[in-house]
């Protein structure tokens, strides 16, 4: 541990997560190139000012490793870092994988986000409580370092499903710090919940039950979250307050927005509009059906992929006249199941093409390849956008699209995306289980009129920039009684 700031970072703010905001490349010749990453929390922690904010997450690869290693502490350069403080805790490899591919991505995303059945068949033996005790062993190592770090009442935000222990474990070390936990997924009902070992669920619990505020991205989940504790724990639930043994913790809602003023910007760059331009010739004169996704369970691309063969299937007319455009980005490839299903999707997507495609007309054009300057170009030129995940805490593509949308873009919208609460009224809500269901919303979506289209476009990109990073990062701040010197 380093030392903790002097009294001149009263006000200090520290966020806690398993990805931070860099990431590092490792060369041949022992070079590290850094990647910054995008998102909420990136932007969110850009409101503070220089020097008040300090990032603890994980190393999570060899080139992370070396960039750590190389540094006291495993402080990054502040080059790497927009001129943040980065603190990249070196776990160890199999504490880390156990943790993070583990319990995390094959246990608690999967509870949460009600995939956690056949095939996944949960056994809880000698192997899963090996595994629990590095997740332990894991949030032990973020307390700590957090702890360390910590200036007296400084303000701490734990992100995430990887650190449900940790508000609790820094209680127990650092009484006076103002805590706080966001959960970015959906919670579980108590019925699903209750598969985890007793011992296990009470214990997730109750680490969040540790900060003073435990926040969500919509009313539903925080809501799950309630039922679960008086469920599991017999804790008392008034409001949005739930006390257990004597401690209150309050929950909180924060619709995270997307960042209206950063996309309109960024997307109509030059590299962006050689990107549409290529795009557009490769598929030629056509209507277009867009999805952007992390290839992912939970984001229900293959479904989707079968509701645009039964929109070909029922609906002839739009053979040869529409192209469904989905980029599907690899994601937690070490895990077996997500290999299985990112080979399913482009089986999926090839079968369609061989069945329907022609010499002029491509049914599907799948990339795999991440470029956030392409996806940028598919959002402006979308006619619909596809977004139907089986469940989501928030979903931010369907935040992302009506906002840089060229000529208006019907949203196909899942009703269980944490997004359907903002958006619901004028997007197509569908099931995203039902296939004939999705199809027949894409069909109306391609038929829209285009003033009504154009309404509707206009009122999501409102109501999906209501809650910018920014102001959804320093709302919570102030929810926890933590309001930062200086916000910018
Ligand atoms: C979700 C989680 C994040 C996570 C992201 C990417 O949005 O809520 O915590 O960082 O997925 O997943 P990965 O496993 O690549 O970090």
């Amino acid at each position: 541990g380093g030392s903790p700031a002097g009294p001149e970072a009263a006000g200090q703010v520290l966020v806690a997560s398993n990805r931070g905001p860099v990431s590092y490349a490792l060369g041949a010749d022992g070079s590290l190139t850094a990647k910054r990453g995008g998102g909420g929390l990136v932007s969110g922690l850009s409101a503070l000012e220089p020097g008040t904010g300090t990032w603890v997450c994980a190393a999570l690869g060899d080139g992370d490793r070396a960039a750590a290693g190389r540094r006291p502490g495993g402080r990054l350069d502040p080059a790497d870092t927009g001129g943040q403080v980065v603190r990249m805790l070196d776990i160890p490899p199999d504490t880390f994988d156990a943790a993070y591919n583990g319990i995390a991505n094959s246990v608690l995303w999967f509870v949460h986000h009600l995939l956690y059945q056949t095939p996944f068949e949960p056994v809880f033996d000698a192997g899963f409580e090996e595994q629990w005790e590095h997740y332990e062993a894991y949030n032990a190592a973020f307390a700590d370092a957090l702890a360390a770090e910590a200036a007296p009442g400084a303000a701490v935000l734990v992100q995430d499903y990887h650190l449900s222990l940790v508000p609790g474990l820094l209680r127990e070390r650092r009484p006076d710090l103002r805590v706080g936990h966001f959960s970015h997924t959906p919670w579980a009902p108590p019925e699903l919940f209750r598969v985890l070992p007793d011992a296990v669920a009470r214990r997730v619990l109750l680490g969040i039950l540790g900060a003073d505020r435990a926040a969500f991205l919509t009313e539903r989940w925080a809501r799950a979250f309630a039922d679960c504790c008086a469920d599991l724990l017999g804790a008392e639930v008034n409001g949005w307050e739930v006390t257990h043994e004597g401690r209150t913790t309050r929950l909180g809602v924060h619709g995270l927005g997307s960042d209206a003023a950063f996309l309109r910007d960024r997307a109509f760059r030059p590299d962006v509009d050689e990107r549409l331009a290529a795009l557009r010739e490769q598929v030629g004169d056509v209507r277009t059906i867009v999805r952007v996704d992390r290839t992912e369970l939970s984001k229900n691309i293959v479904r989707g992929l079968l509701a645009f063969r039964r929109l070909l299937t029922d609906r002839p007319r739009w053979r040869g006249q529409v192209t469904h455009i989905a980029f599907a980005y690899p994601s937690r490839q070490d895990l077996a199941v997500y290999r299985e299903y990112t080979a399913e999707v482009s089986r999926v997507a090839e079968e369609i093409n061989a069945a329907f495609g022609t010499e002029g007309w491509t049914p599907v054009v799948l990339h795999v390849k991440d470029d956030f300057a392409r996806s940028l170009a598919a959002y402006r030129m979308a006619d619909v956008a596809l977004v139907n995940p089986i469940r989501d805490g928030m979903n931010l593509v369907a935040k992302e699209v009506p906002v840089v949308s060229e000529r208006g873009c019907a949203l196909v919208l899942s009703r269980e995306a944490g997004a359907a609460a903002e958006l619901g009224e004028d997007a197509l809500l569908v099931n995203p289980y039902d296939i004939a269901g999705t199809a027949q919303a894409l069909h109306l979506a391609l038929t829209m009129d285009v003033d009504e289209r154009d309404r509707r476009t206009k009122r999501l990109s409102a109501a999906a920039t209501a809650l910018p990073p920014k102001t959804w990062f320093l709302e919570q701040l102030t929810a926890l009684g933590a309001p930062p010197a200086g916000a910018a």
